[in-house]
């Protein structure tokens, strides 16, 4: 049976910001009669001028009629101080990111509301359980962390600390999927679950930066065009700001007492020293200064078709291999050849898709010279770059009919210097490890996250199914290599893959 508040509860906000505004907006929209508060006199009703005038917006376009957008628009009042908020039976609090600031602010309208109000915070990074420290009745209070902007981004965690009463946070789902939204639940942990499962989406990328394995233009290039990442990470953390982002990475990092997962970045330090903070001061990764082009990602250019290509059983990127060189009218053969690793071969060289070792290290433990690794992609038909690395044993002429291959069946390739796990291998493997601690620590369950990555973050796939259609001891594969390289505790291996492998599950 649903919880959902009552559409006659009246919903109070407290700060008319970017989230107060649009978690007003939301609520309203929702049905409820909607108090806004905010400090800075005028705020609230300049908030509400601005929410109305979406709503009209809104009515223009024809997505809602003009009496809905009234209606809507006459539910939203500014209020001026904190008693007026008596009749609330939810307060959203999306104020100044300031624990002792939010602990006052709940400590004083525990004396102002019913006892039966839920508090809710906005917060993005503090402990709810700290928060509801300083509360006489800590169990009604939970996070209901939604996205920017809020009226647009479906996902909401709804946030449990540890005195959080789960008719609390019930009732706070129920709420947020009558509003529209796709809630999910979450344990009170450092970055609950976006903040934290998205980590290594910058982490991997900075750490392939910083080893030179490529520039950022090409980085970014094959994250969105093998990943199908909607932004590569540079251009993502251009967005962001380089101030939002390294104070998210260093307050997670922290937060899990320096765990080295999420360690933080030296170019991002130096960013932020340089005031190269992205886009919001014209300097970041990229240059957004008048007149300033963007980088292009590196290419190799056209090379000659190889003649004798065979694709080596049955996985989806020989499958799609196969279906691209059809296409193209390119000849090759194929071998159902088990116990093999090799994707393809071309003359002398020997293609197969990155396992987290080195090209070179592969090279020299399969003692095949002339070896060739390919990138991951989420979906190997409708990819259109791939990155390669080449040994270092290998020559330039069977390095040359491995790239000719992959260019013959139409992907853009950019070879990167031989990084273990190239870039979206790594990466990939580093976030569903990320999501499964989340899950095996009692964060949330695998549903929520792939969920909460998909529509927080626009991942074109939940981590975990991901890991999934990749196979969770490949995974588990890639994974160990990067830990043997590196010999860093960050690359561990988190039990519930171990576990999944040794099982034969997945996480579907
Ligand atoms: P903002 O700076 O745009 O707005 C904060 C508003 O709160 C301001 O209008 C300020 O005057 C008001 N305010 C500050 N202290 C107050 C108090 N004691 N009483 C009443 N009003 C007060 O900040 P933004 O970006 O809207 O963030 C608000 C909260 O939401 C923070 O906790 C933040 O971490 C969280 N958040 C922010 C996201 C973002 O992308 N900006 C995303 C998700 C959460």
């Amino acid at each position: 049976m649903t919880q959902a508040l009552s559409k006659h509860a009246v919903v109070a906000v407290i700060g008319a910001g970017a989230m107060g505004a649009g978690i007003a907006q939301v609520a309203a929209f929702g049905g409820h009669p909607v108090k806004l508060l905010d400090n800075r006199s005028g705020a609230a009703a300049q908030a509400i001028e601005g929410i109305r005038a979406q709503f009209e917006k809104m009515a223009a376009r024809g997505k809602i009629s003009p009496e809905t957008a009234t209606a809507a628009g006459a539910r939203l009042q500014a209020v001026a101080q904190l008693v007026d908020l008596f009749d609330a039976a939810l307060v959203v609090e999306a104020i100044v990111e300031n624990l002792q600031v939010k602990q006052t602010l709940f400590k004083a309208l525990e004396a102002v509301v019913s006892e039966g109000c839920i508090l809710a915070s906005n917060t993005s990074s503090i402990s709810i359980t700290a928060i509801g420290a300083a509360l006489t009745d800590p169990q009604r209070l939970a996070g209901l962390h939604f996205f920017n902007p809020a009226p647009l981004m479906a996902l909401v965690e709804v946030v449990s600390g540890l005195a959080t009463a789960p008719e609390v946070a019930s009732t706070l789902y129920d709420t947020a999927l009558a509003w529209g939204k796709t809630p999910v639940h979450a344990r009170s942990t450092p970055g609950f679950i976006v903040n934290r499962v998205a980590r290594p989406y910058y982490a991997e990328a900075l750490r392939v930066l910083t080893e030179g394995g490529a520039d950022c233009a090409t980085l970014d290039a094959c994250c969105r065009e093998a990943g199908a990442f909607r932004m590569g990470p540079f251009e993502l953390m251009d967005m962001i700001g380089h101030d939002v982002n390294f104070a998210v990475t260093s307050s997670v990092w922290r937060a899990f007492f320096n765990d080295p997962r999420f360690l933080p970045s030296l170019i991002q330090q130096d960013l932020m020293d340089a005031g190269f903070l992205g886009k919001k001061s014209s300097r970041g990764f990229y240059n957004y200064q008048e007149g300033a082009s963007k980088p292009q990602p590196v290419t190799v250019p056209a090379l000659a078709r190889p003649h004798d290509i065979v694709l080596y059983g049955q996985s989806a990127a020989a499958q799609a291999l196969a279906l691209r060189l059809q296409a193209n009218g390119v000849g090759f053969t194929r071998t159902q050849a088990m116990g093999t690793t090799t994707l393809a071969t071309a003359g002398a060289a020997s293609l197969r898709i990155t396992d987290g070792r080195t090209a070179t290290r592969c090279a020299f433990d399969s003692q095949t010279p002339n070896t060739v690794l390919v990138d991951l992609a989420l979906d190997y038909q409708t990819a259109t770059r791939l990155a390669v690395s080449v040994a270092a044993q290998c020559d330039d002429t069977a390095a040359n009919c491995a790239i000719g291959l992959l260019q013959a069946a139409g992907f853009a390739v950019s070879q990167l210097q031989d990084i273990p796990g190239l870039i979206v291998m790594r990466t990939v493997a580093m976030l569903a490890n990320e999501a499964a601690d989340a899950v095996n620590q009692g964060v949330c369950d695998a549903t929520a996250v792939d969920t909460a990555m998909r529509l927080g973050v626009n991942y074109p796939c939940g981590p975990l199914a991901w890991a999934n259609s990749i196979g969770l001891a490949q995974v588990s594969t890639v994974l160990g290599h990067l830990a043997q390289t590196y010999g860093e505790d960050r690359y561990r291996t988190s039990p519930l893959i171990q576990h999944h492998v040794f099982a034969a599950k997945d996480f579907s």
